[in-house]
């Protein structure tokens, strides 16, 4: 391939409708694994809405074209080449027929068809498709597709593909066959294939109007005791959608099929998820309570798209966000009423800081660097690049200010009139917010800047209370700071943001909310504001004392607050706001101003002190047992060394991790007792339940047993946790005990008991990759210490025998683990973690792309970072830009050098 110094761009303003249709496709695989033949026969027909081609251009990768027919008469006028096969001069209504060959067995991108463990597998999206055979391969062209598989009965006994099996038998030599129909159109990023030796765990259920459904979950044979609790979710996502949207599944049958090689988390394909085992496979024994969560997301959020995204699917890859910011606000809504049902406030609120969280970990840092974008891209060189926490994550953001506009009901409603306007259709974010704006009556023009703006907003307040007129006046200005060149460049004007507020007494109750002009208070103590000016001033009336103002309840857009809060007014919110993702903020507030303060003070070699206030507010939330502990230990938690980094005018890894250690040392040290009381009461001895409330008592007592690992004498938190370790009868407490006694001995470079409890972890779980991928992982993120870095674990960890760099789980527990969730260690001063960086991307760009690029992202905001720093992952990333080949890989490093 020619080394081009400018890629190809693809602008969304180029969007034109494809010259020709594909109405059906009956597809032939012979499979097998070194040489696939895929028979491939198409009615196309051209298309009335777009200008005239002679000729058919059908997009191809990796294929060896064997022959072309035309209306069962071979075809010489049929050309391959690196991107497809041209076919000149085609009649306007015709049957074409294809043959080629692919090698699945070669494959390592994971893109495409592809062997793992033996069995073969398929991942289309987004352009996996031209990867099996030539095809229309985008969005909008959408197909009934009929599939029939072949393969040795021995080898392959189960043969799967969308919709419904319409056939099965034996062939001679000890083949057999299965053919497949769906009766839906849909393009071919949904397709998906699956072949070999896996067994199912069934159900059959009932869906809201009395069909009866077969329900499957496929993995491999010694996998089929962890299947219970993806099929729990399954029904219970199925149940939700009719529940909460009237949607009901429109299949007879819905399979999951878990495999071990995945690029992402889960796929959609129609009537045939394939999944990453991460997003499967769970037991007691071998699975987290985070990853029981995980699983129930991922679950949920693709059955979703059954809804939004297949049956009305993407215009063009530009509208990504159009099913992946609505099915990420879909699931998390699941996962919320499955958490706390409707009316639970507090256990809604654990989701929504968790998602928060990530949100403001990982969008915002996107939105600062050179990667920002809109929600809606206006350019890409590789789309794979573009399945971003701004697409998936802000996207759900702006998906939820309409509910938050509309409330749930009016949601409702522009939910149903989009599916009752373009069921069956390639559409785009612009057909999504007309459908809502129209359901409700509301002009929603100036709503689009949320799809089109990147870069953070910002909201600054200001308020005033004028106590002889009992009047209090809120002044909110919206901008978006020195935003990143990237992002600046699309800042056009002010957004609609649903601004929520609530006022609140010195007795800590919410006052009534009048605003000037209403006749009498609102029944509710939160009101959300239309903030649609740069600037703009709400005014409340009869506040009958000065209140102290709880800002952007429960998150209600995705931007920055600006407000002087005192100290004092923030340990009062956190003890008195109504709005528990409020409380939560204040607690967070007050933990990173005084953390900032402190990394300011440890990059100049300040002695470091924190004040007492601080820990009495911790104090008082540790141990006020009116709290959910899954609350508390979310309030406890402090924000992580990467956001901590990201709010630094230079970011210092080393600066942040010694403030942060500073404060943990001395919560842990002051508060020992609490601590301790916390840590026994929370315990939940004998059998394992997987409910969200005892899921929250291990959470609290296991942050306790963290804490207590920071104590400066650590022989009970060492005692405590090996204790914990050998009882385990979960892999919650088990990881959580490991972690523990690993960090205890950080500071004397190991110890016995950490040695012992690794060893007997991978002893144990041998068998079980998903537990040894966390084996690698805590390794990966333990603290270290200078006689010990990471980094030599890391590099020794690389040569072991269970390292795999092509299996992606694999890779990015040890070595993303390390590059993007060990901060203090791999950005040593000496640049080791920014070498080892680049070697890897190096070698993952010859295997696997898409995976390369994600590594390749941990060093976009090499910029915002101290100069020693910034000069070593400058050096790092022009090594990688020099010698990569891969367009994912170029894109990332050459916008970061940009
Ligand atoms: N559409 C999938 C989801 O969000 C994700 C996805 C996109 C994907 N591209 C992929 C998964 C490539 C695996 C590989 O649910
Ligand atoms: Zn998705």
């Amino acid at each position: 391939m020619a080394d081009t110094a400018t890629p190809n761009v693809i602008r969304r303003a180029d969007y034109a409708p494809p010259a020709f249709l594909i109405d059906t496709v009956a597809l032939e695989f012979d499979l097998v694994p070194e040489r696939t033949v895929v028979r491939n026969t198409m009615r196309v027909r051209r298309n009335p809405d777009a200008s005239h081609a002679s000729n058919l251009e059908l997009m191809g990768e990796q294929l060896e074209f064997v022959s072309a027919a035309i209306d069962g008469a071979a075809f010489a006028n049929a050309h391959a080449h690196e991107h497809g096969l041209t076919l000149d001069n085609v009649p306007d209504n015709f049957e074409l027929t294809l043959t080629s060959i692919c090698n699945p067995a070669e494959n390592t991108t994971l893109s495409g068809l592809y062997v793992s463990g033996g069995n073969f597998f398929t991942q289309c999206e987004a352009e996996g498709f031209r990867r099996i055979t030539y095809f229309l391969d985008r969005p909008d062209v959408m197909a009934t597709f009929t599939v029939t598989l072949r393969a040795s009965k021995a080898d392959y006994p189960v043969l799967l593909s969308n919709g419904n099996l319409l056939e099965e038998g034996d062939l001679p030599d000890g083949r057999h066959f299965a053919r497949w129909e769906d009766p839906f159109r849909k393009p071919s990023y949904l397709f998906a294939l699956v072949a070999g030796k896996l067994v199912a765990l069934e159900e059959r259920v009932k869906s809201g109007s009395g069909k009866e459904k077969l329900l499957q979950v496929w993995v491999e044979p010694h996998d089929l005791d962890k299947t219970r609790h993806a099929m729990d979710s399954l029904i219970n996502s199925i149940r939700w959608d009719e529940a909460r949207f009237g949607l009901e599944l429109d299949l007879d049958r819905f399979m999951i099929v878990a495999v071990s090689d995945f690029n992402m988390g889960a796929m959609e394909n129609k009537g045939l998820n394939i999944f990453n085992t991460k997003y499967v496979l769970a037991n007691p024994e071998t699975a987290t309570d985070t990853d029981f969560a995980n699983i129930e997301a991922v679950v949920g959020h693709e059955y979703f798209h059954n809804w939004t995204g297949n049956r009305v699917t993407c215009r063009d890859w530009f509208q990504l966000s159009l099913k992946e910011g609505l099915t990420v606000f879909r699931d998390q809504e699941f996962s919320a009423d499955m958490a706390g049902g409707a009316t639970d406030e507090a256990a809604r609120a654990t989701k929504r800081i968790e998602d928060v969280r990530v949100l403001r970990q990982m969008q915002f840092a996107e939105d600062a660097g050179p990667m920002a974008h809109p929600v809606r891209p206006e350019s890409y060189v590789e789309i794979n690049n573009f399945y971003t926490m701004t697409v998936y994550e802000k996207g759900s953001e702006v998906v939820r200010m309409y509910q938050t506009l509309f409330g749930r009901d009016g949601f409702r409603k522009g939910m149903d009139l989009y599916f009752k306007r373009h069921d069956g259709q390639a559409v785009t974010c612009d057909d999504f917010r007309h459908a809502l704006a129209d359901a409700n009556g509301r002009d929603l023009a100036q709503f689009e800047r949320w799809y089109s703006q990147a870069g953070t907003p910002r909201v600054s307040v200001r308020t005033k209370y004028d106590a002889a007129q009992q009047r209090y006046s809120v002044t909110l200005t919206q901008g978006y700071g020195d935003a990143a060149p990237a992002a600046r460049e699309t800042q056009k004007g002010p957004l609609l943001i649903p601004f929520a507020i609530g006022l609140i007494g010195k007795d800590g109750a919410d006052l009534p909310l009048q605003l000037e002009g209403e006749t009498k208070a609102s029944n509710s103590t939160t009101r959300v504001l239309d903030f649609t000016q740069t600037e703009q001033t709400f005014t409340f009336v009869n506040v009958a004392q000065e209140p102290l103002p709880s800002l952007l309840r429960n998150f209600s857009a995705p931007v920055i607050v600006e407000y002087d809060y005192s100290a004092d007014q923030l340990a009062f919110l956190l003890a008195h706001d109504s709005d528990p993702f409020n409380r939560w903020e204040a607690g967070q507030r007050l933990a990173t101003r005084e953390l900032l303060t402190l990394a300011g003070r440890a990059a100049t070699g300040v002695p470091l002190q924190l004040d007492d206030s601080v820990v009495a507010a911790f104090a008082r939330v540790l141990t006020d047992e009116s709290l959910s502990p899954s609350f508390r230990e979310l309030a406890l938690m402090l924000p992580s060394e990467a956001y901590l980094a990201e709010q630094m005018a230079e970011s210092n890894p080393a600066a942040v991790h010694a403030a942060r250690q500073f404060v943990r040392k001395r919560l842990a040290n002051a508060l020992r007792k609490d601590w301790l009381a916390v840590y026994e009461k929370h315990r939940t001895p004998g059998a394992y339940e997987a409910t969200p409330e005892a899921a929250g008592h291990r959470a609290l007592k296991n942050l306790a047993l963290s804490y207590l690992a920071e104590l400066d004498d650590p022989a009970e938190a060492v005692r405590l946790a090996s204790a914990q370790y050998d009882a385990a009868n979960n892999m919650t407490d088990r990881s959580a005990a490991l972690s523990a006694l690993l960090n205890a001995a950080a500071a004397n470079g190991g110890s016995v008991e950490a040695q012992q409890a690794l060893d007997d972890f991978y002893r144990r779980f041998e068998k079980e990759p998903l537990v040894i991928d966390k084996w690698f992982a805590l390794q990966a993120t333990q603290r270290g210490s200078a006689q010990r870095p990471v980094i030599e674990i890391v590099r020794k960890l690389m040569a072991h025998p269970a390292f795999n760099l092509k299996n992606p789980n694999r890779a990015r527990s040890l070595i993303f683990s390390f590059c993007a969730a060990n901060p203090a260690q791999f950005h040593a001063e000496d640049g080791s973690g920014y070498a080892f960086w680049a070697d890897q991307v190096i070698a993952l760009d010859a295997i696997n792309p898409q995976v390369a690029a994600r590594l390749a992202r941990s060093l976009e905001l090499w910029r915002r970072f101290t100069p020693t720093l910034r000069d070593g992952m400058r050096a790092a990333l022009e090594k990688v830009a020099s010698q990569v080949k891969s367009r994912d890989v170029r894109e990332i490093v050459e916008k970061a050098l940009a």
